[in-house]
């Protein structure tokens, strides 16, 4: 046995798995096409203080952070938005707006592993820069139920609130930015009593207590119900008040369109990513008690990376979360089924013959291994057949002799001699 594994934390994606995850992905990327957005490739290794700057204590504290050999300080990105954010600030500054970028590919937490929550994991994600309105927002969300739905996924939901309700309390009662995102990490893992204690410590008013504490309690699917009673609790609180309207539009503006998602709006609701200002939001399913896509609105960053004040929103879907998500709902990829071809060539000096009707194949599209272990024709059969070939094709002296192979429907269990060049298309047209 060998005494190499991989690494804690991180995984091999074995065929079948990988298939689904490049099936979530790319159908990710068929849909930043339908929607405009263009993809992006950036770097894993970011500097760290680029992506430390606004990720939270949460993710800064689950970074895998190094000096590299020329003494920099960087990090693996543990998300895609400080990148996007860095170049709409420097090389995309020029731009026209809006940008519509996506990217795909893994990130790095040093998360403590369990069903879900990986050191290595991978995310599709859309980012819509330059509009600061209410249909920009209401983009983010269709496009994210659309991806659900094109899944197959069922039952799902999104958790939605706008981080202008709390944080407008908090800055009406004069606490610091610093203290406001350290109760908004515990409402993010839902230790609402510690960050109530938090608050306590830093004398806040009974009411601005009492008014977290009530909001805490509200929770509900109708939005004028849900919105109307929060607006109600906040309404000393100019910047919320705002807030929980612009969060009404963004809503009213999706479902006049004719989406249709299940929502449960959660005034209380926070996000660890420090620089979100808008609307945030998570998708969950029944199965699973973690969120399968994660997003929101984030103004205030580009210009903090050097750029130009550019409002943004976006969202990131979890590929392995949504792998996961569609295992438990028995959903498969839905996957054109190609025919898989196996040659086999009967005799040895058959092999180069066996070799050039694969090229052939394969130059009109056709799947084909050709068989190389130099088994029997009887094993290389019962070989073809336990790795799933649809057809497969016996290279022999007699046939040959007349232009022809015999061809094996493996699921028939028929066979019949045919001319070499009409192989393709009798492989084909089946
Ligand atoms: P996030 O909520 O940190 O947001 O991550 C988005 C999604 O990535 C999560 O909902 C989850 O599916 C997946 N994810 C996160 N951590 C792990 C992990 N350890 N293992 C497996 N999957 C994980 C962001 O990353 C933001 N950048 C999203 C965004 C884009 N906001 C605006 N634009």
């Amino acid at each position: 046995m060998s005494k190499f594994r991989t690494v804690r934390g991180m995984r091999d994606f074995l065929p079948e798995q990988a298939r689904t995850m490049r099936y979530i992905e790319n159908l990710a990327r068929e849909l930043a096409k339908l929607y405009g957005f263009k993809e992006v490739i950036t770097p894993v290794v970011e500097s760290y203080d680029l992506l430390a700057a606004k990720s939270g204590e949460e993710i800064r504290q689950r970074m895998y952070a190094f000096k590299d050999l020329g003494g920099r300080k960087v990090a693996l990105r543990p998300e895609f938005t400080a990148s996007i954010a860095r170049l709409v600030a420097t090389t995309l500054r020029n731009e026209p707006k809006p940008l519509r970028l996506f990217c795909a590919g893994s990130l790095y937490r040093y998360d403590e592993p369990q069903l879900g929550r990986y050191r290595e994991f991978w995310q599709s994600n859309f980012e819509l820069i330059g509009s600061k309105n209410p249909e920009a927002d209401a983009e983010i969300l269709t496009l994210t139920n659309d991806l659900m739905e094109r899944l197959g996924l069922k039952n799902y939901w999104f958790k939605v609130g706008h981080m202008g309700i709390l944080r407008g309390i908090l800055g009406e009662e004069g606490v610091k930015e610093e203290d406001q995102n350290l109760i908004m990490q515990r409402f993010d893992k839902k230790l609402w009593e510690e960050g109530l204690k938090i608050l306590e410590k830093l004398k806040v008013s009974r009411k601005c207590l009492e008014t977290i504490k009530n909001l805490m309690k509200i929770h509900g699917t109708k939005i004028e119900d849900v919105l109307g009673k929060v607006k109600e609790k906040v309404k000393d609180y100019e910047v919320s008040v705002s807030a929980v309207e612009n969060l009404e539009e963004i809503l009213n503006l999706t479902f006049e369109s004719g989406v249709k998602f299940e929502v449960s709006i959660e005034p209380a609701f926070a996000r660890g990513l420090e620089y979100y200002t808008g609307i945030i939001f998570e998708v969950f399913t029944p199965e699973l008690e973690i969120a399968l896509s994660g997003g929101g609105r984030y103004d205030k960053l580009i210009e903090l990376f050097g750029g130009e004040p550019t409002p943004a929103v976006g969202v990131a879907h979890g590929i392995d979360r949504i792998m996961l998500a569609m295992e438990k709902q028995k959903i498969k990829p839905k996957l054109p089924e190609k025919p898989l071809v196996v040659i086999i060539p009967i005799e040895e000096d058959l092999k180069s013959k066996a070799l050039e009707l694969a090229i052939q194949l394969r130059k009109k599209g056709v799947c084909t291994e050709v068989e190389v272990m130099r088994r029997t024709a009887t094993r290389a059969l019962q070989d073809a057949d336990r790795r799933g070939a649809t057809h497969t094709v016996l290279v022999a002296p007699k046939e040959l002799k007349e232009g022809k192979v015999v061809l094996r429907d493996m699921q028939l269990r028929e066979q019949k001699a045919v001319d070499l060049e009409k192989l393709p298309n009798e492989i084909l047209d089946e």
